[in-house]
């Protein structure tokens, strides 16, 4: 039997052989393709390219830690979205990464946005995303962004409480306005990679349980209000899923409320949404379905829940955020310092410093999210030896990637690469210990283009007032 240290996973016997998971490599130059964007290669002298660049050239040009975006890669995962799911709409869920120049990307290949906040909301409009073509997010939107949401005409807002029914009743109420509504529902699944548990999902701050009866009368209170246009259910059921077990689940229930609101409040919906959460591989325990793949296993699903019902299909939607942007970028890092520990028993640990950290990465200080990285301004002829990375930041747990094989030779100067941080690392990048946030770098075609630029000092002291008396 495995026992977990109390200390935590990093204290746990074993750990210095890694996870069982990770295998040494027979060469530690090699890339392990999937995990990569599209256009990432290494050259004939082994360093690692995108889209042409190399990666000395972008560091060069743009400093580091930069993270570096695929361009291509990111619109051809919306296009298999779009396409896989034809006839769906499909939303890019904003939180994962959002920018004005990948807003616009997102609405040139055709598909919606999600937003979840006024700010991505803001972004969603500078960047001139149609907004009917915007669902609105959120268990506790504010009466402003409520209120902008209207006066733009967001194309959907997904409500998530009583008290957002009432709010948005008193704000179209007499104001000539109608808020198109989804009603976010709680359908009693908590996915896992693998497994779906079927205990303790209602316990979470999202959404109206379907089991209680909150969600049937949500929707009696949607219809309720004149101002208030009922359009359909949402239902998210998590993140990092790789199969379809757990939709399945979650459309039986949901497209049964569906059924019930037809039937007891004679109201037809014309929408339903399964949300997010498609998974992707950060590393080679992961295997990722395909958008085609899932779309053909979701449309069964739906259709066979919609003939038991004896309802029409009503019109689908879904909300990828991760499986779009993730695996198009990766961090690029420089290597500042190299640490041999030494542990008990004789044993050691190379500890390897990169110029960035928890702040550019929190998932895995926060999820113990693992990831993989490699030597990419250089190949090396040195054996792999099992590294951890980590930041420089002022904490024990700021490790980017816990367990990796690394060229024995990695020093100071080299720079090094983590693929498949698309997703929810900028969008959650942090100014701890006044770290500065680093730019995202778009590739395509040989060519690079800053889409976010770096913070600079300037930026950080520009909110610090310093509360001086006029
Ligand atoms: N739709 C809704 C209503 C959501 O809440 C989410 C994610 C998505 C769509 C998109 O899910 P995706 O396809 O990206 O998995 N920070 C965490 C993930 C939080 C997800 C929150 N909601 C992480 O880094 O893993």
């Amino acid at each position: 039997m495995v026992r977990a240290h109390e200390a935590g996973w990093a204290h746990a016997e074993g750990a210095l052989r890694g996870p069982a998971w990770l295998r040494e490599p027979a060469d530690p130059n090699a890339l392990v393709e999937h995990l990569w964007s599209t256009n990432v290669a290494k050259d004939a002298s082994g360093e690692l390219t995108v889209a042409g660049v190399p990666v000395s050239r972008i560091a060069e040009e743009h400093g580091t830690p930069a993270y570096v975006l695929d361009e291509d890669d990111f619109r051809g995962r919306a296009r298999a979205f779009r396409d896989g799911f034809a006839g769906w709409d499909v939303y890019y869920a904003g939180k994962a990464f959002l920018c004005t120049a990948v807003a616009r990307w997102v609405a040139e290949e055709g598909l919606c946005l999600d937003v979840c906040s006024e700010g991505e909301l803001a972004v969603a409009l500078r960047a001139g995303v149609d907004p009917a073509r915007i669902g609105f997010h959120g268990n506790n939107k504010s009466v402003r962004a409520l209120r902008r949401a209207l006066e733009v005409g967001v194309g959907r807002i997904i409500v998530d409480s009583f008290h957002e029914i009432e709010r948005l009743t008193e704000l179209t109420t007499g104001a000539g306005r109608r808020a198109p509504v989804m009603i976010r529902v709680t359908a009693g699944v908590e996915a896992h990679t693998h497994e779906y548990i079927a205990t303790a999902h209602e316990d979470q701050k999202f959404g109206f349980s379907i089991t209680s009866g909150d969600a049937l009368e949500a929707a009696r209170r949607v219809l309720a209000a004149d101002g208030l246009e009922l359009r359909g259910l949402h239902s998210h059921i998590g993140s990092q899923i790789f199969d379809s077990a757990g939709f399945e689940v979650a459309a039986k229930r949901v497209l049964a409320l569906h059924a019930r609101v037809a039937s007891e409040l004679g109201h037809t919906m014309l929408e339903t949404d399964l949300g997010g959460g498609f998974g992707i591989a950060y590393t080679t325990q992961d295997d990722p379905s395909t958008p085609a793949v899932l779309a053909a296993e979701m449309r069964a699903i739906v259709e066979h829940e919609c003939r038991g019902l004896g309802i029409a299909v009503p019109h689908l939607s879904i909300e990828p955020g991760r499986a779009i942007v993730g695996p198009s970028t990766f961090t690029l890092y420089e290597v500042g310092t190299v640490k041999e520990v030494a542990l008990d028993g004789g044993a050691s640990r190379t500890y390897v410093s990169v110029d960035g950290g928890m702040s550019d990465n929190i998932r895995t200080a926060l999820y113990d999210a693992d990831y993989s990285c490699t030597l990419a301004s250089r190949s090396s002829e040195a054996a792999p030896e099992l590294a951890r990375v980590v930041g420089h930041h002022c904490e024990a747990g700021d490790i980017v990637v816990k367990d990796e094989f690394l060229p024995g030779d990695v020093a100071p100067g080299d720079l090094l690469a983590v693929p498949a941080t698309g997703a929810y690392c900028r969008s959650m990048a942090s100014n701890y210990n006044h770290a500065l946030r680093p730019p995202v770098i778009a590739v395509r075609d040989g060519l690079t283009r800053v889409v976010v630029r770096r913070e600079t000092l300037d930026d950080l002291l520009a909110t610090d007032v310093g509360g001086s008396e006029e």
